[in-house]
């Protein structure tokens, strides 16, 4: 037996409601803890970066420059400043826009340059890249800086235009969303602890909207939440340290106080069964007092919802600048106390 994966994942209909911070949150709380280990996994690959947002500092390979192809099959020897990693990110664009000029059917389109993101690892952006051989999730772990802990590293998603150009045509397509959740099914496996007895968090953060990258989410988490963990395809396949870990994963499906968002959540929710009910939970984000029994009213009387114990019963998070993280420049502060939903903290 492997050690245990203790999973999170922030999921909504509507845009702007709080995913990320809350991810960011969960994943700096949790990685406070002594002996934690932490990876944070931007997978909103539709435009937005917890770079953008984070004192992140990239993965670096002595000798190689920024405008070079970087080769993830090779491990990195160290980390880039903040500085170069911001430089490197630029020239990164650049290039690949240069190369996207150029040919943009042709291999060069595709290299990872600079510094590594998920797109990279989802998308096969490096050269050699085989069944055999996969990235070792070294390459893409950044680490955050003024962190006086080691124990939390992210994953970031690329925001840049011409990565955004690059993904759209998989990102954007319900077809390869099998293949998605199979890459970041691997990804998962090679997160997984060596020693039976250690755990690994893993706080994922996804787009807005249900179908697509989210839904590949919620699919994997809930296939490996099952009593006999669910392969992907027929085949029967599970990547091996995946298959014999301990999965714990909690998915929340988060919203506001918007009727549209609410409505719409609340339709999703009614499609859960009740096995399913036991990782998923609703998460009323930026709330306000009064709040609950408004919930109440607009689920009864506007919604005209059945009893439902997932929907009728959401967790709260309170509206205040204490969550404001995003507006703030450096090491983004993390609001005192309990987080009120998370249960094991
Ligand atoms: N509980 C809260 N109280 C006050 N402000 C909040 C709270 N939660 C989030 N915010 C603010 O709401 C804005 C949107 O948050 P965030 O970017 O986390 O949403 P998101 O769901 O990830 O958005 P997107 O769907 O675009 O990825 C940010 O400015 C953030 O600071
Ligand atoms: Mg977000």
């Amino acid at each position: 037996m492997s050690g245990r994966l203790r999973c999170y994942s922030f999921h909504s209909v509507k845009g702007g409601v709080g995913k990320s911070t809350l991810s960011v949150v969960t994943a700096l709380k949790l990685a406070r803890k002594p002996g934690a280990q932490v990876t944070l996994i931007d997978m909103d690959l539709t435009g937005t970066s917890l770079a953008d947002v984070l004192p992140l500092e990239a993965p670096a390979w002595s000798h190689v420059e920024a405008s070079e192809r970087l080769n993830l099959l090779q491990k990195p020897d160290g980390f880039r400043s903040l500085e170069e990693t911001r430089d490197a990110m630029e020239e990164r664009d650049e290039a690949a826009r240069k190369a996207l000029e150029e040919n943009p059917e042709g291999p060069e389109s595709r290299m990872a340059r600079g510094v590594p993101f998920l797109n990279d690892y989802l998308l096969f952006a490096t050269p050699d890249w085989d069944a055999q051989q996969d990235v070792p999730v070294a390459s893409l772990l950044w680490r955050v800086q003024g962190l006086a802990h080691e124990s939390l590293r992210v994953i970031p998603s690329s925001a840049l235009p011409s990565d955004l150009e690059r993904g759209i045509p998989v990102i954007f397509d319900e077809n390869h969303s099998g293949f998605l959740e199979g890459r970041l099914e691997y990804l998962l496996d090679s997160l997984v602890p060596d020693a039976s007895g250690d755990e690994a968090v893993v706080v994922v953060d996804t787009p807005p909207t249900i179908p697509g990258l989210s839904r590949s989410v919620l699919s994997l988490a809930l296939r490996l939440s099952r009593k006999e963990k669910q392969p992907l395809s027929e085949d029967g396949m599970m990547p091996e340290r995946l298959r014999n870990a301990e999965v714990q994963w909690t998915a929340f499906l988060v919203s506001t106080m918007d009727r549209q968002d609410l409505r719409a959540a609340a339709r999703w929710l009614s499609l859960v069964n009740e096995e399913e009910a036991h990782h998923i939970r609703f998460l009323i984000n930026r709330a306000r007092s009064g709040d609950e029994q408004q919930l109440k009213d607009l689920l009864s009387q506007a919604l005209g919802y059945e009893p439902n114990p997932l929907i009728n019963n959401p967790l709260w998070v309170k509206e205040e600048r204490t969550w404001e993280l995003f507006r703030t420049v450096g090491e983004p502060i993390i609001p005192e106390g309990p987080l009120p939903f998370l249960e094991v903290e």
